[in-house]
């Protein structure tokens, strides 16, 4: 009995000791491998990009390839939107654009506004936004509650002189040492990714991976991504765009260059594009193809992401992971997709999780059986 019982202790001892070691070097491993980790010295705005590379397990399992996704919500701003803001704000300053104390403006509906505003609060800079006055009050609040000016205006045409973007710069040309960031056309916006997101995701892969695919919206991410990864692999990694109901990018590749006019819309918030933006003029002929996403198939990603893969994912990120899938079933199994987590879906539960928002978009049975019970909102 009294042996037993030692011989049990000992075994346990024993293997709890080798798992301890196991752990040690797991944990140290990572240590050495996640800069991630190290203190954000310049503060907040060190604490931006260097996001993790998640293994889509369903999808890849399903396709037989490795389906990544660039988890950009875990930025400080929930969005990969920061990276840009970051970009934008330290091109200006560079450029003697903007010193202390200084005003950043910009046009934006959406995540750039929250990434600059907390840029903007780390680095001590005003910020003005403009936005259309059809974005929900939720967003207006949100913008405010960070520290930002806003001004909602009249929802008129880029061509009208009264458009949220033209008011921006002029509001920034009325001021001393003030910017307008001019997020579609200012290129530093693509130069993060350039230097950042790309890297990243390189080096995340150690070089192994075949495709990336995501969706525009200034094109900053898609164009600055391709760029590096084309550059660094010697253009063996294929990058394809990922275009929402709406936009006309698919149909200008599709066509060799044609530009039609934009018809119809999305549920996709932040992506969808009516011309070609300075950031992705550059790099839209690098590209090796595009994929239309209809909203139906978006709608049902959000929902099978969160139950099969448990992560919670805005709209415009599960176009990303359904335009993964479709690369990865086009280039066949044993190859690996990178694509962005852009944001989560908190911003619009609202209307995700909403029976009657669903029914009001004919959306309602889209949602694959058996996964109803994530509609717990009316
Ligand atoms: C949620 C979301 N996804 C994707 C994008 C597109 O990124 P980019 O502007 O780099 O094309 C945006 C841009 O605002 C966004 O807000």
């Amino acid at each position: 009995m009294f042996r037993t019982s030692v011989r049990r202790f000992t075994t346990t001892a024993w293997r709890s000791a080798e798992a301890i070691a196991q752990m040690e070097t797991r944990i140290k491993r990572n240590i050495e491998i996640s800069k991630a980790q190290r203190i954000a010295q310049r503060g907040l705005v060190d604490a931006i990009g260097n996001t993790p590379l998640i293994r889509m397990n369903h999808i890849s399992d399903q396709t037989g390839c490795e389906i990544l996704g660039k988890a950009e919500y875990q930025n400080p701003g929930g969005s990969v939107k920061d990276r840009a803001a970051l970009f934008v704000v330290e091109h200006a300053e560079k450029q003697g654009l903007l010193r202390a104390g200084g005003t950043v403006v910009e046009g934006t509906a959406g995540n750039t506004g929250i990434g600059l505003a907390h840029v903007c609060r780390s680095k001590g800079y005003k910020l003005v936004i403009y936005m259309p006055n059809t974005q929900s009050q939720g967003k207006i609040d949100h913008l405010r509650l960070l520290g930002a000016e806003v001004y909602p205006v009249p929802a008129v045409a880029f061509e009208n002189p009264e458009n949220y973007n033209h008011q921006a710069k002029r509001h920034a040309e009325s001021m001393n040492n003030a910017v307008w960031t001019n997020q579609f056309d200012n290129t530093a916006n693509r130069q993060a990714h350039i230097e950042t997101t790309g890297p990243e995701i390189w080096y995340q892969t150690e070089g192994k991976l075949d495709a990336f695919t995501c969706a525009t919206g200034t094109g900053g991410t898609l164009a600055g991504v391709t760029r590096y990864l084309k550059e660094k692999s010697d253009g063996r990694v294929k990058s394809f765009l990922a275009d929402p109901p709406g936009s006309v990018l698919h149909s200008y590749i599709q066509s060799g260059g044609k530009l039609t006019e934009r018809a119809g819309g999305s549920i996709t918030e932040g992506i969808g594009q009516g011309r070609v933006t300075d950031n992705l003029k550059p790099d839209i002929d690098l590209l090796d193809g595009s994929v239309h996403i209809p909203d139906e198939e978006t709608i049902a990603m959000v929902y099978s992401c969160l139950d099969q893969e448990g992560v919670y994912l805005g709209a415009s990120s599960c176009l990303n992971v359904v335009a993964a899938v479709k690369v990865a079933q086009k280039l066949g199994p044993g190859h690996t997709v990178v694509t962005m987590l852009c944001d989560g879906a908190s911003r619009y539960a609202e209307r995700l999780f909403s029976r009657k928002w669903l029914e009001q978009k004919n959306l309602l049975t889209s949602i694959p059986k058996g996964l109803e019970k994530y509609i717990v909102l009316p």
